[in-house]
Order: C-alpha cells, then sequence, then structure tokens
C-alpha cells in the first residue's frame, strides 16, 4: 500500500529521532548534532550521528543512515509498513486502515495468528489424554504447572497432522502454514505434515508478545533432542534470545545468559526471571547488542563441560565489544543451572542466589582458566604464565582494570609491578595502533564496497560522481534552484546511472510542491536509502554558493565530453588491435 506523504510527514513530526534513539543508546549533544556508538555496528568510537535539524542519522562507521523510519526498521527489525505502524501508535496516531493491504504484512501477522494458535493447541494437548506423557515429562522436570501455564508449554501429539488439520481447520491456507514453517509439504505431494510431533513444545516470544517459533524436546534419548522452527519472515534465530520477553519485565539490568530453554525456565521458576538463552546457536553480536538494550551486565552461565567453557570464551567477547559488563558464573560439579537448581529443591533460589554473588568478572575468569594450564613451582611455566598474562591485560579497554590485574598478577609471580605494568603499555600501545588501522581499513573496504554494489559506476568516474552527488545534496537543500538545473542539465548528461535516477527522483518531487526526502526510506532500499541520507547529509554550507553550483554543472557537462571522446579513442584503438591480429594470422 501506499501511504500519503503527509501521513509520513505527520509520523516523523511526532517521532522525534534524537528523543526515540535515546532510548535504544547513549547520546551525547555535539554542537546541534547528537553522537554515539552505533548500535548497528561494532565501535569502540562513536562515528553514530544524528542531525536534529532534519531528523536525519548517518554513521560514518558502516554507512547506515536515513530517517526515523529507517531507524526504526533497522533497530528493530520491522519492513517499513511495519516501522510507520510502530511510529504512529508510539505517537498515539491511528494507520489510515483502508489500504492496509501490503502483502508480505499481510503474511507476516497471519504466521503471528497461526504461531499462537498453534501455541494454544499444543497447550491444551496437555491436559488431554493424547498428551498425559508430556505433562508427565515436565513435571518429572520439576516443573510447576503454574510455570508451565506462564511459558505456555505443550506437547505435539503423534499423529503428524494434529496441527496442520486444526489450523486448516480454523482457516489458515496451507502457503501461510508452511511460511510459519508449523508444517511442511508430505512426500507424495498431497497435504501437508506436521513439522513438529511427539515432542513437548515451548513457545519463542518476542518482545513485544508474539510467538516467533518454537522449540520441541523429543522424551526420550532419540536424536535431534531439541528441534527448533527454521528461521521464517519472523523469525531468525540468531537474532532473538528466549525468554527476553519475561526478562524485560524483571527489574534487574543484569541478565543470566544461559545456554538451554530448560535452564532458563527452571531459573524462572527459581525466581529468576532475568534469564535468557539463545536459540541453540552460538551468541551472536546482534543478541549482544539486543541486550544491550535491556541490561547492562550479563552473567554468562553456560554448562560447565569442555564445550560450555569455549562457548564462555567466545561469549566474553562478543558481549564485551557490544558494550556490556560482564561475570561468569561456575557451576559446581559439572551441571547445568537446571539440574544445580533442581538438586538443591526447596533451597534452589538461595544456593544459586549464592553463585551468583560469587561469580567473578570476565577478566577473573580468563586469568583462572590461564593459570590452570600452568604450573606455578616451576620458574619456567611460571613466566609462560606471566607472557599470557600480559596479553590479557593488554586486550581490557580500561586502564583502571589493567591497574588491578596487573597487581594481582604481580601478587601470583612475586614480579614487581611496574615491570608488568610496562609490557602491558608497550604491547596496548602496539594493538591500538593496529586495531585503529585494521578497523579503518576494514570499514573504508566495506563502504567502498557498498557504494561500488548501489553506484557500480562510481569508482570508475570519480570526479563526476562526487560532483553529481554534491549536486544532488544541493538541489534537496535548495529546490527553488531546480528551474536553473533544469535549465542547465538534463539527466541524460549524468554519467553514473544511480546518481541520475537520484536525479530525476528528486526533479519530480519537488516539481510536484513535494517535500523530496519524505519518502525516502520507503521508494529506496535500505541500501540505497543509507546512501541517499549520505549524499545529502555530508553536503555543507560551504559548498552551497551559487559559484559552487555552477561547478558541479560544470564537471558534469566536462566529463561527460571526455567520456565521449575516450569512446571514440577507445572504439579506434580497438579497431586497430583488431587489424593487427588479423596481419598476424595471415602471416602464419
Ligand atoms: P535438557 O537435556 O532438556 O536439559 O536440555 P538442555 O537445556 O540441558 O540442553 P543442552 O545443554 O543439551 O542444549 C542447550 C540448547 O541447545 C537447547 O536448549 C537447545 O536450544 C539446543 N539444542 C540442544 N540439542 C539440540 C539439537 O539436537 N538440535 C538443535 N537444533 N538444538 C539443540
Ligand atoms: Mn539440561
Amino acid at each position: 500500500m501506499r501511504l500519503s506523504d503527509d501521513f509520513i510527514s505527520e509520523v516523523k513530526y511526532r517521532n522525534d529521532l534524537g528523543e526515540l534513539a535515546a532510548s535504544y543508546m547513549q547520546l551525547k549533544r555535539r554542537g546541534r548534532n547528537l553522537v554515539g556508538l552505533c548500535p548497528f555496528h561494532g565501535e569502540k568510537t562513536p562515528s553514530f550521528n544524528i542531525y536534529t535539524e532534519n531528523g536525519s542519522f548517518y554513521c560514518f562507521g558502516c554507512g547506515a543512515g536515513g530517517d526515523v523510519i529507517s531507524f526504526v526498521m533497522k533497530i528493530e527489525n520491522l519492513d517499513y509498513l511495519e516501522a510507520v505502524k510502530f511510529l504512529a501508535q508510539r505517537a498515539g496516531m491511528s494507520m489510515p486502515e483502508d489500504d492496509y493491504d501490503d502483502s508480505m504484512s499481510r503474511l507476516r501477522t497471519r504466521i503471528y495468528e497461526a504461531n499462537r494458535e498453534a501455541a494454544r493447541f499444543y497447550y491444551k494437548k496437555l491436559g488431554e489424554r493424547e498428551g498425559a506423557q508430556g505433562l508427565a515429562y515436565l513435571r518429572g522436570r520439576g516443573l510447576a504447572d503454574s510455570t508451565i501455564r506462564h511459558f505456555g508449554l505443550g506437547f505435539a501429539p503423534e499423529s503428524r497432522f494434529a496441527l496442520g488439520d486444526y489450523l486448516l481447520g480454523k482457516g489458515f491456507t496451507e502457503s501461510e502454514l508452511i511460511a510459519a514453517n508449523l508444517v511442511f509439504k508430505s512426500r507424495s505431494g498431497r497435504g501437508v505434515v506436521d513439522r513438529f510431533y511427539n515432542r513437548v513444545m515451548f513457545p519463542i516470544i518476542d518482545v513485544r508478545g508474539n510467538v516467533i517459533a518454537f522449540g520441541g524436546r523429543i522424551m526420550t534419548d532419540q536424536k535431534p533432542k531439541y528441534l527448533n522452527t527454521s528461521d521464517t519472515i519472523v523469525f531468525n534465530k540468531s537474532l532473538n534470545l528466549f525468554s527476553l520477553n519475561n526478562a524485560k519485565n524483571s527489574k534487574s539490568r543484569a541478565y543470566i545468559l544461559c545456554e538451554g530453554y530448560m535452564d532458563v525456565i527452571a531459573l524462572n521458576q527459581a525466581g529468576f526471571t532475568e534469564a535468557v538463552a539463545t536459540l541453540g546457536t552460538a551468541l551472536t553480536f546482534d543478541q549482544a547488542t539486543l541486550l544491550k538494550r535491556y541490561c547492562d551486565e550479563v552473567i554468562v552461565c553456560y554448562d560447565a563441560d569442555e564445550a560450555g567453557q569455549k562457548a564462555t570464551a567466545r561469549a566474553i567477547d562478543i558481549l564485551r565489544r557490544a558494550g556490556i559488563v560482564v561475570r561468569v558464573l561456575r557451576i559446581p560439579d559439572g551441571k547445568d543451572p537446571d539440574e544445580f537448581i533442581r538438586r538443591h529443591g526447596d533451597k534452589g533460589h538461595a544456593a544459586f542466589k549464592n553463585l551468583l554473588e560469587s561469580s567473578g568478572n570476565d577478566v577473573d575468569y580468563r586469568m583462572q582458566q590461564l593459570k590452570s594450564g600452568f604450573d606455578m613451582n616451576s620458574p619456567q611455566s611460571k613466566l609462560g604464565y606471566l607472557n599470557e598474562g600480559v596479553k590479557l591485560l593488554a586486550e581490557l579497554d580500561n586502564p583502571m582494570e589493567r591497574d588491578i590485574y596487573a597487581s594481582k598478577l604481580s601478587d601470583e609471580t612475586d614480579v614487581a609491578k611496574p615491570s608488568i605494568m610496562e609490557q602491558v603499555n608497550r604491547l596496548v600501545k602496539r594493538k591500538s595502533y593496529n586495531r585503529s588501522k585494521d578497523e579503518f581499513k576494514q570499514i573504508q573496504k566495506n563502504l567502498s564496497a557498498r557504494d561500488d554494489r548501489i553506484n557500480p559506476q562510481h569508482a570508475a568516474n570519480l570526479r563526476a560522481a562526487t560532483a553529481e552527488e554534491n549536486l544532488i545534496a544541493f538541489l534537496v537543500n535548495n529546490t527553488d534552484k531546480l528551474g536553473y538545473i533544469e535549465s542547465k542539465l538534463k539527466p541524460e548528461d549524468f554519467i553514473t546511472d544511480f546518481n541520475r535516477k537520484l536525479y530525476v527522483y528528486f526533479c519530480e518531487r519537488i516539481k510536484n510542491q513535494k517535500e523530496p526526502m519524505t519518502t525516502v526510506s520507503a521508494d529506496f532500499t535500505a541500501d540505497e536509502a543509507s546512501q541517499v541520507y549520505r549524499i545529502v547529509t555530508s553536503y555543507s554550507n560551504i559548498r552551497s554558493t551559487p559559484q559552487a553550483l555552477d561547478e558541479y554543472i560544470g564537471v558534469i557537462l566536462d566529463e561527460g565530453t571526455k567520456m565521449s571522446e575516450s569512446d571514440i579513442a577507445n572504439a579506434s584503438t580497438g579497431s586497430l588491435a583488431e587489424y593487427l591480429r588479423k596481419l598476424a594470422e595471415q602471416k602464419k
């Protein structure tokens, strides 16, 4: 559907980008603008800018840019219409309903509805004869009926058609159910088959309360132990966390991160509603940035086995990069949180609370891990520990932290602290130099790769493309100059196709008395829109004089002439080469 410009303008007007963004990230005022660490890529120095004057943002690190709608699309992972809806709701506006027929949005809504019905269905089965073994299984794992209800746990019956038939009866179509990954086409090609059968079911619910997916556990030792919904248009397993909807409502800003559904549920039952889990994959940076929105600190509480400890090291790194304070909780005797709590029965809460309070921060944890690999009675081995320890300290960003752990390392090894600090500082210097160099290179590479993708002719026509971009920025900021510009420059004069497309787009809007930028995020892809915002925001007043304008036009026309000359030159060298080749052939 197409929303009117007036409606979009109103939505934007009533949702201040700075204010909205501040609820997701920390922002500092710098002149008229706001700056902060970009929520869309990992960085240590802020390159994310909000231009309060025109309600746009641009990140010089990753090139993400746009208006308040693009911001919501990116940060809430919504499509354009959903983002507008989200903002309209936030501002207390109602959407113009009648023309709300965008097919993708409709499908999403249908999937949410199907998932919700499926969750109800599975839950209901627990109370029926068919589901008795599921209920017995969950109770057998120590879950109270109130916990089962709170998490909406359920049972998928043994029949391979139970859910499909039920939902088809409720008016869902086969293709909707397939898109929800609740069923798949049967091998025979006739009808559909349930994805989940004979499993206890764990609904996965997002922070807005939508059922987005399921995990299902088999009740025996068979494999796979857990089966999860594959990614769908409403579910991406590396962008969501189990029970974040509950954790969000807890008062705590320190979350407990576990490996499994059952750990989280057992912790909730014992009163720790701030527990979350990844969905059967290693923690991703996206999940860490998602966590950062709701908490400041994460206590990693993975299984005590070797795999769990490897995953812990990885998680520490990712969480730190997202700017989260990390602690690590070790469960004694090689158990997971679920087993630990069950073993302590009524005292589960107190026992786990004890563990939480004694959990060390991540540096303690890593130093301890490191030390366990060295024999402190052998001088040679001690030196090895010292070397590795110094490397670890050099990775810490906080100088105070480095100082504290240097003291600790000094105590443990009887080596004077100043000489430890000297080593650490040397490494830090080299590291930070290398890192900023690498980061810069990487960013440049990413940005230019994107530029190339969006405007493939940019690199080969740098001078022309730059002039075109400046001209477009000028036009958007001085719409009254349209007539003059059009009298000098036709779309055909543009060298690069992408910039020509922008030029035509803005001329058209301005001619129709429309504010040029209002619907950029609707009319272009996210990457293209970012590019448009880059072009328009990197423009400065210094370059807005009439002389500058004539210069841009001059360069574009000039480059065009050069191009046609070089075309002729190329053509003639082409035929010359051809002539020489023929000549060579005749000689053979
Ligand atoms: P319980 O045996 O029920 O206590 O499971 P757990 O929570 O202790 O699970 P485990 O530590 O074995 O695995 C942690 C998480 O990894 C689970 O909650 C699942 O999300 C996921 N997982 C485990 N096994 C499988 C599997 O076979 N397939 C998939 N896709 N995910 C799995
Ligand atoms: Mn377990």
